[in-house]
């Protein structure tokens, strides 16, 4: 498998990256670069929900990795003067260790549930009427005698975060008052994003040109922009005086063997995988796990989502297809054959 810079596992230089992306975290709205609409939407909920001194209704984000899910859940918190308890999906095991968290709660917390698509089954069914009534009902003993308790809860607040909500129990999506679709940003933004962090981390780009090219090149997400200003920065400081400019912006990204589209070799290797094992397609995204040695979870949350934004790919029925435009950035020919098929 490809080590990637646009990664998903739990690596060691993973665990580094977390700490970098929490010291870059806007803590409020002012900060926060893009997802505009998102952002008028939660500060009106936001500033209603504290007119009436009541908490705020649960939140449901989703959308790719990387586009600031938690970021946003801890802005939040942060502009609602709330305290935030952090959790996720598969963390809690059992109804008891949900029930633990909830009853540990003051009026007005937050709760962030990340990977919520991951709950257990029977914690999820807690966590119905917990969410709607503020109640928790727990089963005492078993067979005849068993008995429920229905404790009150705290008014707290859940915000759950998830990269699909087709993966999501509808009563479970039903339960959020709020649910917003966290979008790839734009060039702009992700400039802004990265000169912003520069600042942050006292590293010097000497031309206008540089953030633009790493912006270029950032796959439209603020954690992998942040990844590569860091990954250039260290170029810079070994291979110059540490200032970056374009010439050294190109050169790292080359050694890193990221595109000029952003792609690195496990996203040209799914499209290499489809155009010339399948004609194209489409294949199955089983398939494609197979023939590129990828997770496919990996592929559908890390992979997918961005060459499907910049139509690299489309995805059918029948499986993924890549399109023209794949072809000709990966500079390959469309087969005659096929071509004479389609007309
Ligand atoms: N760093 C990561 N995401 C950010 C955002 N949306 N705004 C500002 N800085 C960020």
């Amino acid at each position: 498998m490809i080590e990637r810079v646009v990664g998903s596992g739990a690596s060691e230089d993973e665990q580094k990256d977390e700490e970098l992306q929490v010291t870059l975290r806007p803590k409020d709205f002012e900060n926060y670069i893009g997802q505009e609409r998102i952002k008028k939407n939660l500060l009106l909920a936001i500033a209603a929900a504290k007119k009436r001194g009541e908490p705020l209704d649960h939140v449901l984000l989703y959308g790719p990795p990387g586009l600031g899910k938690t970021t946003l859940a801890n802005v939040i918190a942060h502009e609602m003067g709330a305290q935030i308890r952090v959790t996720s999906g598969p963390a809690i095991e059992r109804a008891g260790d949900l029930a633990s968290l909830l009853t540990n709660l003051q009026d007005g917390d937050i709760l962030f549930i990340d990977e919520i698509h991951r709950l257990h089954r029977v914690v999820e069914e807690v966590l119905y009427s917990a969410m709607e009534d503020f109640k928790l009902d727990i089963m005492l003993g078993k067979g005849p005698s068993a008995r429920s308790l229905r404790l009150d809860l705290p008014k707290f607040t859940i915000i759950g975060a998830t990269t699909r909500t087709g993966a999501l129990a509808a009563p479970l999506r039903d339960r959020f008052g709020m649910v917003h679709r966290l979008e790839f940003y734009d060039q702009n933004e992700i400039e802004k994003i990265i000169r912003r962090a520069a600042k942050i981390l006292n590293v010097q780009m000497s031309d206008m040109g540089s953030a633009a090219l790493l912006a270029q090149r950032s796959r439209l997400t603020p954690r992998i922009a942040n990844r590569l200003l860091k990954r250039v920065r260290d170029y810079a400081d070994v291979n110059g005086d540490g200032i970056i400019d374009v010439r050294i912006a190109t050169d790292a990204l080359a050694l890193l063997e990221i595109d000029e589209l952003g792609l690195d070799p496990a996203d040209r290797l799914i499209l290499a995988a489809i155009i010339d094992n399948y004609d194209g397609g489409p294949v199955g995204v089983e398939t494609l796990a197979a023939l590129t040695s990828e997770e496919r979870q990996t592929i559908e949350d890390f992979i997918e989502p961005y060459l499907l934004q910049i139509g690299l790919l489309e995805r059918t029925p029948r499986g993924r297809k890549a399109t023209p435009k794949s072809y000709k950035h990966l500079g390959k020919n469309k087969p005659k054959g096929r071509q004479a098929k389609l007309i």
